[in-house]
């Protein structure tokens, strides 16, 4: 049974969630699930815009056939040729041996390497600056390179003023009937995973995303339509803000993540005393993760929402216990930057780990280390809670 939602006079979203995937490409955790959305423009020409999963085809498949209303699919505008929103087009063809396919040149030749049918047969390509009519629609074509595929892009409709913004401003999360940002309580029950989503996926593009929201800006937009997650049709303000900070780098809060690692406690009660000491001098909504048993996701993510981060490991054969260098690997690959940084080292015969990840970290743009490394040997002293102090009052001031 259908359940499509009206988006405007004449768009239709037609996605919808799966609630059973447990890893997003297989490597994100999706407690929440996530949606694929899909959007129909009817006119004289009727138009989609992305396909979705093939975990939820079925769903799809009924959604469009309800909207469509017995009319044939006649153009479907591909805007980024990964599987999670393009893995229904040969099954389209199929129902519909006339449907004419919208996208730019290295999108039909990533459509070859997935797919056996004809492609040239349907292909209509377009490049940047090109515009095509369905009737009283016209769709014009932005290319967003490398967000996050090289060949994405997104499409702007000018008669409904819809920004069909293809994975920017998505988020995990499966739609609850509400697909509207303002239908929802944003702040409180998404931006955590649209933060997530964003810099585990996107995070690394900051620069080619900044060049997007530069055209995007030329643009009067009255509607932003992803492809994960709620619609924004009010206040688009906040979210191009939040996209604004995450991309440009800027920690989104003045805040403190604490990030650890503890194989028997000891380094795990010295950042207990460390967040005290923050707390007992005003510091508010400190943020202590253990990287044993917090995804890495959410320590990137958080690594992009705060300003101030502790890093704080036990040394382990010689090197930085591992789920600390995995948090420092990927905060390389997301191209995290510009952080007030403390390391926190712990060994019982030789500590290194605080060299070795004050290594990692200064091989980041724009990182202070606010001091010089704390090392606990085995148990934090009495006389170390000095230096502990002199490390929060530092934090403090840089807030
Ligand atoms: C497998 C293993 C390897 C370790 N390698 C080192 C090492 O190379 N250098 C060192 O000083 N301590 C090493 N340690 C000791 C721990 O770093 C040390 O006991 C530390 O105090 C543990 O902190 P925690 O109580 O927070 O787990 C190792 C411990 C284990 C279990
Ligand atoms: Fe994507
Ligand atoms: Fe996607």
């Amino acid at each position: 049974m259908y359940n499509v939602r009206k988006v405007t006079e004449t768009v239709y979203w037609i996605g919808g969630s799966d609630r059973r995937l447990a890893l997003f490409e297989n490597i994100f955790p999706i407690q929440r699930g996530v949606s694929y959305n899909a959007y129909v423009v009817l006119d004289e020409k009727t138009v989609l815009l992305d396909t979705v999963d093939s975990s939820i085809s079925k769903q799809f498949f009924e959604n469009l056939q309800f909207v469509l209303q017995g009319r044939k699919l006649d153009y479907l505008i591909v805007n980024h040729m990964e599987p999670d929103h393009c893995a229904l087009i040969e099954e389209l063809i199929l129902r519909y041996p006339d449907l004419k396919l919208i996208g730019n040149a290295k999108t039909f030749q990533m459509m070859k390497q997935f797919f056996a049918f004809d492609v040239d047969a349907h292909a209509q390509i377009i490049k940047e600056g090109d515009t095509f009519e369905s009737g009283n629609h016209v769709f014009h074509f932005v290319m967003a390179p490398m967000v996050h595929w090289p060949e994405a892009m997104v499409t702007y409709e000018e008669k409904t003023k819809i920004l069909f913004s293809a994975d920017a401003f998505g988020t995990f999360g499966a739609l609850n009937g509400n697909i509207f940002a303002d239908e929802v309580d944003f702040e409180k029950d998404w931006l955590d995973d649209a933060r997530r989503y964003y810099t585990n996926i996107v995070g690394k593009y900051g620069v080619q995303v900044q060049n997007v929201l530069k055209k995007a800006a030329t643009l009067d937009i009255a509607m932003i339509c992803p492809l994960h997650g709620p619609i924004w049709r009010e206040n688009l303000s906040y979210i191009l803000d939040k996209y604004h900070i995450w991309s440009s780098y800027e920690p989104e809060e003045s805040a403190v993540m604490i990030a650890y690692a503890s194989m028997y406690g000891n380094t795990e009660n010295t950042v207990n005393v460390l967040a005290t000491l923050l707390a007992e001098k005003g510091v508010k909504k400190i943020a202590v993760y253990d990287v044993s048993n917090t995804d890495v996701s959410e320590l990137i993510s958080e690594a992009f929402r705060c300003s101030h981060i502790v890093l704080a490991a036990p040394t382990y054969n010689g090197e930085i216990y591992p789920k600390m260098g995995n948090f420092l690997t990927d905060m390389q690959a997301l191209n995290v930057q510009n952080r007030k940084i403390a390391v926190l080292e712990n060994g019982t015969w030789a500590a290194t780990s605080g060299k070795q990840m004050t290594e990692k970290v200064m091989a980041l743009k724009n990182m202070t280390i606010l001091s010089e490394t704390v090392t606990v040997k085995s148990a934090l002293k009495e006389e170390q809670y000095q230096t502990l102090e002199v490390l929060a009052d530092k934090m403090i001031e840089t807030m």
